[in-house]
């Protein structure tokens, strides 16, 4: 006799649920990357990886300081003495010095126009494990949160998978550069309350990912009267506070509170604001795991803190951070070379794209640019873009981030980053568009001569291999270095 049982999860709801929100092209292009990584000399055909938010320009100048300060490590002669200290210390409230030395440097980032306390400052792994801790402490299941899109990818993962919260999308438009309007966050409040979504905050990351640009002062205003009316929380994910390297400033929102609340008229509740940080873009070491959560809600605070005990950093990273972040002179010239080094590379960049015809959105800080390919779209949908992101992934060889993964309702804007290699890798990136574009061109020309107007895109995927056999011809002026890796390429030998 048979016995039909019912199959037994072995494992939890959350484990075997796809509420992870890792299913989506944004990471499939990390694992493209990763199954063909380019290498300058073993792999020069290789992908190059355009698709994660890195900032790899500046690590020289902490490693000069870390030559200059060998106290500020445990791990050297000078430093050892306090070997016993740090590895016994374990608070959830931080090492003393090292909130001290946060906050100072929170308000460095900010152009010091506001002043942060370190008593507020709660620990968490990355922005990543600040976030979620804060979801908990906001939110039950089932609570919703609005966010503009379009919106970093991994907020479906970070701010809703284990919470069980859900994100509503506030749509923003090209129209206007995504800016938030007013229509629109009222329209998406409306829309959730109707649908029975008990509407619990709104969710922003000024600098922006994926468009790189900040939000001027009349939003960040607007924005804090909306959750005021409504009694709902603003979470402002500021990673890239320090990461602007062009006009406008960057604004806080802990800057615009400041002013609305010394003006009686506003009545406004600095309790429905919290800030999330991190040194993972602004002092590029995502590595380190260094989130923090400042809010200006006491029992937020307090809750929080006591769930940090899941994520805290490590004393000896605290330790390390306590001595840099103090050395105000090497902060201070450290900002400002970093921005001047994003300035650089953000205009080389986004100046080789234009050669080609291609435009961004307007940007003045971040890692990446917001790539404007509409017209190589066949017709205006997710299903083109998902074409030319893989042709781009699979043929010219970079991984790019498609729209449709941020959410952006309109087809053919790709995030491309920029931060996240040397320059020579940056040339050898724009000279693959170049040649892409080009030989979109002369495809478009050969086929509107034999069949009259087709739309140059039509034919990219047939004609793109083909690039490979004329490469170098084709090669642009700048990358035709003695030493460019191109000129002995083995995929090239390998076609051809
Ligand atoms: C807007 C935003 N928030 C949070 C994160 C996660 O940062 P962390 O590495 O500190 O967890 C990122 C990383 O790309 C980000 O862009």
């Amino acid at each position: 006799m048979v016995i039909l049982r019912e199959k037994k999860s072995l494992l939890s709801k959350i484990a075997t649920s796809d509420q992870h929100g890792e299913n989506s092209p944004y990471f499939d292009g990390w694992k493209a990357y990763d199954q063909d990584p380019f290498h300058p000399t073993q792999n020069p055909h290789g992908v190059i990886q355009m698709g994660l938010a890195e900032n790899q320009l500046s690590h020289d100048l902490i490693e000069r300081w870390i030559v200059e300060n060998p106290k500020s490590s445990i791990c050297t002669d000078v430093g050892v003495d306090l070997f016993k200290d740090i590895a016994n210390f374990q608070d959830y409230h931080g090492m003393p010095e090292f909130r001290e030395a946060i906050a100072k440097f929170m308000g460095k980032a900010r152009g010091d126009r506001v002043r942060f306390d370190p008593d507020r400052i709660v620990m968490g792994g990355g922005a990543t494990g600040a976030s979620e801790s804060l979801m908990f402490c906001l939110a039950d299941p089932g609570d919703g949160f609005l966010v503009p899109t379009p919106y970093y990818p991994a907020f479906d993962r970070d701010l809703r998978w284990r919470t069980g919260i859900q994100l509503i999308p506030i749509v923003c438009k090209s129209s206007n550069d995504f800016k938030i309007t007013k229509q629109a966050l009222e329209s998406a409040y409306d829309n959730a309350i109707k649908s029975n979504i008990k509407i619990k905050g709104l969710i922003i990351a000024n600098p922006s990912n994926p468009l790189g640009t900040t939000m001027d002062r009349e939003t960040l205003k607007t924005l804090i009267k909306f959750i005021n009316d409504k009694d709902i929380h603003l979470v402002c994910d500021e990673i890239y506070a320090a990461t602007v390297f062009n006009t406008p400033d960057f604004i806080s929102i802990s800057e615009v509170l400041q002013e609305m609340e010394q003006d009686p008229m506003n009545r406004i509740n600095p309790e429905l604001v919290h800030i999330i940080y991190s040194l993972s873009k602004d002092m590029g070491l995502p590595g380190f795991r260094v989130g923090i959560l400042y809010s200006y809600n006491d029992g937020v605070v307090s809750s929080a803190r006591k769930m940090s005990s899941f994520g805290l950093i490590s004393t000896q990273t605290q330790h390390f951070l306590a001595s840099i972040l103090s050395d105000e002179v090497f902060v201070e010239s450290f900002l400002i070379e970093n921005s001047r080094r994003l300035a650089k590379r953000h205009k080389v960049f986004t100046q080789g794209l234009e050669e080609d015809g291609i435009t961004c959105l307007a940007s003045n800080a971040a890692l990446y640019v917001w790539m404007d390919l509409r017209r190589l779209l066949k017709k205006p949908t997710f299903d083109e873009e998902m074409r030319l992101w893989r042709l781009i992934i699979n043929e010219v060889k970079l991984n790019v981030s498609p729209g449709s993964s941020f959410h952006c309702v309109e087809p053919g804007w790709f995030r491309v980053c920029f931060a996240n290699m040397d320059e020579q890798t940056v040339q050898i990136a724009l000279n693959r568009i170049h040649i892409f574009v080009k030989k979109g061109k002369e495809n478009e020309t050969t086929t509107t001569k034999n069949k009259r107007s087709r739309p140059w895109s039509k034919d990219l995927r047939l004609s793109f291999s083909s690039r490979l056999y004329d490469e170098t011809t084709m090669m642009s002026p700048r990358i035709m270095s003695p030493h460019s890796p191109f000129a002995h390429s083995p995929l090239v030998q390998a076609r051809t």
